[in-house]
């Protein structure tokens, strides 16, 4: 009886282990943030010179962004409270823009291309205008901000 409950609770580490591992490694948000702007960059790049691989390149990688760690979940889902809804929702909509940029660029599609992605930066303007000192406050001053006090 014991020694299957200890080969059990060995099988459960075995598990979890790599679900950990993967969690410590996850990206901060500001470290995503910092990603979305080079695919931005690549996006406007492509349009400007209708490279569109380099479109579907940097359009594919914002819509595959890493998540944010669970933690910063946490921290940014108790300061936002019931506006967490509407944040995701900013999320999605940059999403599935982005999805709409690489789709029109295999179509070739200039056109609904930079419509698509003029809305989408809309939507990271939204984001920001609305929660991004917020979110940012949450998930902690910057070391200059605290030397301060
Ligand atoms: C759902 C909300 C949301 C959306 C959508 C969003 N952002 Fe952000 N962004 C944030 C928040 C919050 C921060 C502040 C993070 C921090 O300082 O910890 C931020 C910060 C940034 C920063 C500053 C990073 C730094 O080094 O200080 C950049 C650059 C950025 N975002 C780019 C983008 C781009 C490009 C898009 C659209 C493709 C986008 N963001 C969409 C919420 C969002």
């Amino acid at each position: 009886m014991e020694r299957k409950r200890l080969i059990q609770a060995i099988g459960l580490l075995l598990t979890l282990a790599p679900t950990v591992a993967m969690t410590g490694d996850a990206p901060s948000l500001k470290e995503i943030m910092q990603g979305l702007r080079n695919n931005l960059v690549e996006i406007s790049d492509g349009l400007l010179t209708d490279d569109f691989e380099q479109v579907i390149r940097g359009a594919t990688s914002i819509a595959e962004h890493p998540k944010i760690a669970p933690a910063q979940v946490q921290l940014v889902a108790s300061a936002l409270g019931p506006e967490m809804a509407a944040f995701k929702q900013l999320d999605t909509l940059v999403h599935d823009l982005s999805l709409e940029i690489s789709a029109s660029a295999k179509a070739l599609d200039r056109d609904v291309a930079i419509s698509s992605y003029q809305r989408m930066i809309e939507g990271c303007f939204d984001c920001h205008r609305t929660y991004k000192e917020r979110v940012a406050a949450a998930l902690g001053p910057e070391p200059e901000a605290q030397s301060e006090r």
